[in-house]
């Protein structure tokens, strides 16, 4: 057929690459997909795995995310979303209706905390918290309409260790689908289906792309049934994943197991500095042997991860002190990347949080976060200490 320009403008021919493939993921940049076929057509749009057709359902380089994630985690597939957040939502919207009720772990991301207080405000969930180390608690606050267990592997800011295998195998046992935020832990440190989770959320924003340059999110799960069902409502939410994004996180977790060792070590050093500084009265980092989830971390993980939080003595006014004198750590929100990043729980993650809601957490006014980057040991631990004695 003989194209005049301005047809050929808009259907350009596309390169042949049979013979060779590309080396990294390509970013597939299109919003949809043609077809051949009608009937394949149709068919792509009523199922997660079906071929490629719109980008809110299903695009080739969120599936090489989803899939990569789903295979370190140990699940059967995953869904990419376009937060962490979109992750939690699709994760407890998907499977709770009113009437419901929700177990949660007391100790939670601000965020989620505040997802779980507009579902019991506005949406007729009924919350009951739980110990996250308690199968015996949660036992015991299990009802008719009890649908979901929510934990955080290392919760977020103080480092409780969820007891996963004693938390999901009563979940299971009892009919609850058990969900786990693994953002801190990465499946660098904790696995937390083969502990018996049902369903594992990410903040990728954090340690998964690594780099403080992408929002993103993904839920892996065991259970095909729940992973298609969770699908269709995430397609309804509309909470996708962007191909670039998911681009980059895909970069970032070819040196998630490099980037997390150096996490850790690096806590370490600044969690031990810090536990002997006469200016701050406790440490929250579960390596250290006084922290109440010491004993439970040292036999569900090899590590203990790259955030620590810690209890200034000087209470508010020398939370904000320091986090004015640090020079090398930026006084910024998220964790998870390269760079050390200071902050003040009370008044940012976990600011939407009545005083009673944070003293639940266990979040002080003096109470300041640090997610360890992946500096040198010796240059973040001067700066810190400058910063206390400044
Ligand atoms: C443990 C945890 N879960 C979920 C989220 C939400 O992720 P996002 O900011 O990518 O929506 C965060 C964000 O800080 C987090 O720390």
């Amino acid at each position: 057929m003989s194209l005049r320009r301005e047809t050929r403008a808009v259907h350009p021919p596309q390169p042949d690459i049979t013979g060779s493939r590309p080396i990294t993921m390509p970013i597939y940049q299109t919003s949809g997909f043609a077809f051949d076929d009608p009937a394949v057509f149709a068919d792509a749009l009523s199922r997660p795995d079906g071929a490629f057709a719109y980008g809110r359902y299903a695009n080739p380089t969120v599936r090489a995310l989803e899939s990569a994630v789903a295979d370190l985690e140990g699940g059967v597939a995953g869904i990419a979303t376009g937060s962490g957040m979109g992750a939690v939502n699709c994760a407890l919207l998907g499977l709770l209706g009113p009437g419901d009720h929700l177990v949660a772990q007391k100790s939670l991301y601000g965020g989620t905390a505040a997802m779980i207080n507009e579902l019991a405000e506005r949406f007729g969930v009924s919350v009951t918290y739980v110990s996250g180390d308690d199968p015996d608690a949660f036992r015991a606050a299990v009802r008719s309409r009890t649908r979901v267990l929510y934990l955080e592997t290392l919760s977020n800011p103080l480092n409780h260790v969820a007891d996963l295998p004693g938390m999901c195998a009563a979940a299971r046992e009892l009919g609850v689908v058990s969900v786990v935020d693994n953002t801190y832990a990465t499946p660098m440190l904790c696995r937390p289906i083969e502990h018996g989770a049902d369903i594992v959320v990410h903040s990728t924003t954090k340690y998964m792309s690594g780099h403080t340059d992408v929002v993103g999110g993904l839920t892996v799960h065991a259970d095909e049934e729940l992973w298609r069902r969770v699908w269709r409502f995430s397609v309804e939410l509309g909470a996708t994943a962007d191909p670039f994004a998911s681009w980059l996180t895909l970069r970032g977790l070819q040196t998630l197991p490099l980037r997390m060792e150096r996490h850790c070590a690096n806590a370490r050093h600044l969690a031990t500095r810090l536990a002997a500084h006469p200016a701050v009265a406790e440490v929250h980092w579960p390596g250290l042997p006084g922290h109440p989830s010491y004993e439970l971390a040292a036999k569900l993980l090899p590590d203990f991860g790259g955030v620590l939080a810690f209890d200034l003595a000087g209470g508010r006014a020398a939370g904000e002190r320091f986090m004015k004198a640090v020079r090398l750590a930026l006084l910024a929100p998220s964790l998870g990347g390269v760079e050390t990043l200071v902050m003040h729980p009370a008044t940012t993650s976990h600011r939407t949080l009545s005083a009673e809601e944070l003293a639940r957490h266990g979040i002080g006014e003096g109470t300041v976060r640090i997610a360890v980057g992946i500096e040198h040991p010796e240059d973040l631990w001067a700066d810190l200490s400058q910063a206390l004695t400044g």
